[in-house]
């Protein structure tokens, strides 16, 4: 095979308190992209969507992930050609640089017949969020490469662990603002005192467990963030808002997604997710900001790939 189009899943990094660590895939939004083997070490990036990103492959999240796969593979006069048409909006919070990462390693890792494995393709895919916000997280790539609830216990080491996904609703509200992760992430501080500790890893674990066992009650208790939310929600309009009417109307639990401005909620049904995405356009009409809407699922498989 010398071509391939896949689908690219959005993904929600932090699961609230769970900063830089835990994220889910989501079956909407996602991204589309073509990858091309090439007989020649080159690699060409091409973008037919609106957002001029850069196309020099050391400047591109695909293109730098697709160096590092290089480097790494033992034939060195091959390339690739990626056209990727980006539907996750840059900025949004929804991993879009990951998806483009993410998307372009695991795309070509199947032209070359699965040469590395998931945990390679994260490492590779790590060198595009470094362009994207100047830090190799792989909380937003790795749900992305392996689908469902992941947590990264360890970057060096790289320690990825699969956790078991529940069949939960995800709504997301993107109030059209942009927030720059490495700006969200310069505002943090850089000492956090012993008793938020304490208070922060009681609800990591307890997501944790609550994932595990399906327990629901435990996830809706462990949506708790006493480090990052207090500093970065005052970045984006309507936060409380969000998170207060959406539990009246029945959601676990959210926070901002990833370094924002988009939130996401969790809810135990459709009926639930929907009336939570009522709430969430009430405030924004209110407040006079654009924004888009999303009602999903979690997305158990990562990256997809079309086989037409
Ligand atoms: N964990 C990262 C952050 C995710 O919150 O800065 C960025 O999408």
């Amino acid at each position: 095979m010398r071509k391939i189009k896949i689908q690219a899943p959005a993904t929600i990094a932090n699961l609230v308190c769970g900063f830089d660590i835990l994220g889910l895939a989501v079956n909407a939004p996602y991204d589309e992209m073509e990858i091309e083997l090439l007989d020649k070490p080159e690699i060409i990036i091409e973008h037919i969507d609106e957002y001029n990103l850069p196309t020099k492959p050391e400047e591109n999240v695909a293109g730098a992930s697709l160096i590092a796969l290089l480097e790494a593979y033992e034939d060195k006069s091959i390339g690739f050609k990626v056209t990727i048409n980006k539907l996750i909006k840059p900025g949004s919070g929804l991993g879009s640089s990951a998806a483009s990462a993410a998307g372009a390693v695991v795309a070509a890792n199947h032209l070359l017949n699965n040469y590395f494995d998931k945990k390679d393709l994260v490492r590779f895919a790590m060198n595009g969020e470094k362009v994207a916000s100047g830090v190799k997280h792989a909380d937003n790539i790795t749900p992305c490469i392996y689908g469902g609830v992941t947590l990264i216990r360890s970057i060096a080491p790289l320690d990825i662990v699969e956790l078991s996904t529940p069949d939960l609703f995800v709504t997301m509200v993107h109030p059209q603002i942009e927030v720059k992760t490495s700006d969200a992430r310069q505002i943090l501080r850089k000492e956090i005192q012993l008793k938020d500790a304490i208070k922060q890893w009681g609800n990591i674990a307890g997501l944790v467990a609550g994932f595990l066992q399906n327990d629901t009650a435990l996830i809706s208790r462990s949506l708790d963030d006493v480090i990052i939310e207090p500093v970065r929600s005052i970045l984006i309009p309507g936060f409380d808002e969000v998170k207060k009417n959406s539990i009246v109307v029945g959601a676990l639990g959210g926070g901002i997604s990833g370094s924002g401005p988009s939130i996401f909620m969790l809810s135990t049904t459709q009926d639930i997710a929907k009336m939570v995405a009522q709430e969430m356009k009430l405030i924004y009409e209110k407040i006079g900001i654009n924004f888009y809407t999303y009602v999903t699922t979690i997305n158990k498989n990562g990256v997809i790939l079309m086989t037409d």
